[in-house]
């Protein structure tokens, strides 16, 4: 399987800094095509900078897919502030990160929900990118498994298969804090995840599941080759193309 190398600006840049980051992206992989044999590559800018990373993208949109954040559970409507998975759709987006787990901690998000709002976005054609992950009390307490799992049981819904769901675990202690899980420890969950899928889902081998939490160049090819580590969710590296391109360049042959 090609490994999905997904970009999550979180909530950064101007809309200068989008267009250069993607023009630098869209040229580094335009240049190495055999990037392209190994990956497939997603951003995810926010909202209001999506349409000028089209507008970069132009003619070399098949080498980069565009996703969002967040969206709405709801289909249309009287929803101050949110942002509805039709429209995502409609502007072009391809993919939608939900349930990351600053959206969990800051925006109280609940697995029910994130469950609601990737029903929303697989009926509008979106493929989800669910987050899961245990945070550090979680793990010291020896509950990381029973933890994922329970997101996993709730936060997928009905309908979900490996074209429109992909998992990234992400342990909350080790998104932008420099820490890493050991190679072991993702093996030990990815494999989990994997079993878990298999009670819910008739594709389940073929499902992506991602690791994230401060995935850099530097450690990236070591990630990038544990069994079941099906790509890769890159915060504060996709903020730079080289480091981007460069932790793509990472992925073995397939
Ligand atoms: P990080 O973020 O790479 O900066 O740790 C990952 C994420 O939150 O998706």
């Amino acid at each position: 399987m090609k490994k999905l190398i997904a970009g999550n600006w979180k909530m950064n840049g101007s809309l200068a800094e989008a267009a250069s980051l993607t023009e630098a992206i869209v040229h580094g992989i335009d240049q190495d095509h055999s990037l392209l044999d190994r990956c497939d590559f997603v951003v995810c800018p926010p909202f209001i900078h999506i349409e000028t990373v089209f507008g970069t993208v132009r003619e070399l949109s098949h080498v980069l897919s565009v996703g969002a954040q967040d969206c709405s559970k709801f289909e249309k409507g009287a929803y101050t502030g949110d942002i509805s998975a039709g429209m995502l759709t409609d502007i072009g987006c391809t993919h939608v990160i939900l349930g990351h787990s600053e959206r969990r901690q800051y925006q109280d998000e609940s697995d029910v929900l994130i469950a609601e709002k990737a029903q929303a976005a697989h009926g509008c054609d979106l493929t989800t990118i669910i987050c899961v992950g245990e945070t550090e009390q979680e793990r010291e307490q020896g509950n990381a498994f029973d933890v994922v799992g329970a997101q996993l049981a709730q936060a997928v819904p009905e309908g979900s298969n490996a074209h429109n769901t992909v998992i990234a675990y992400e342990p909350v202690w080790a998104i932008g804090t420099g820490k890493t899980a050991t190679a072991e420890d993702v093996k030990a969950m990815h494999q989990y995840i994997r079993d878990k899928l298999k009670e819910k889902l008739a594709d389940f081998a073929h499902v992506r599941i991602l690791y994230g939490g401060s995935v850099k160049p530097n450690n990236a090819q070591e990630l990038l080759s544990v069994p079941n580590v099906d790509g890769a969710l890159i915060g504060g590296a996709s903020l730079k193309a080289d480091d981007y391109l460069a932790i793509a360049d990472s992925a073995p042959t397939v």
